[in-house]
């Protein structure tokens, strides 16, 4: 089984940006994590980080046909992006919404998911646990076909 996990804009700052909310582990020290749990899992994992939408976009098209499931943290992208809901859309992939904060206690304008629409599932607040519970629950999606 193969999973995409694709991080958006501000999620290379992981580590430095705003660690109250995030905590302190970096892109680099989260991709590690979860290279070990996705082989624990025994899933394939391919990661893609962006701050560009137009790149993410891209990334979930060239998903087609080659991935079984994607775990996505679009960052503000979440909240504002209609491409990226169409590009899950379009491929029709099984998809998991993933927040490391927990956006439910946040700010209003965090409260709208348009990429959520086209989701099986939302795992916010629960920080790198919160991906591995995405790929756990994909892959029991993608196992039932
Ligand atoms: C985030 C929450 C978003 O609202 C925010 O814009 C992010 C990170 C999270 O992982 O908690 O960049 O997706």
């Amino acid at each position: 089984m193969k999973f995409l996990i694709l991080n958006g804009p501000n999620l290379n700052m992981l580590g430095i940006r705003e660690p109250d909310l995030y905590g302190t582990l970096t892109y680099d020290g989260l991709v590690d994590y979860l290279k070990s749990e996705a082989a624990r899992l025994g899933v394939e994992a391919e990661f893609f980080q962006s701050n560009s939408e137009g790149e993410l976009v891209t990334a979930i098209q060239k998903a087609y046909g080659r991935v079984d499931a994607i775990v996505i943290n679009a960052g503000a992208y979440t909240h504002t992006s209609i491409a990226i809901l169409d590009a899950l859309k379009a491929v029709s992939i099984p998809a998991a919404e993933v927040h490391i904060s927990d956006v439910a206690k946040r700010e209003d304008f965090r409260q709208v998911s348009y990429l959520g629409m086209a989701c099986c599932c939302k795992f916010s607040g629960e920080g790198k646990l919160g991906y591995v519970h995405a790929m756990e629950r994909l892959m029991q999606i993608v196992r039932e076909g």
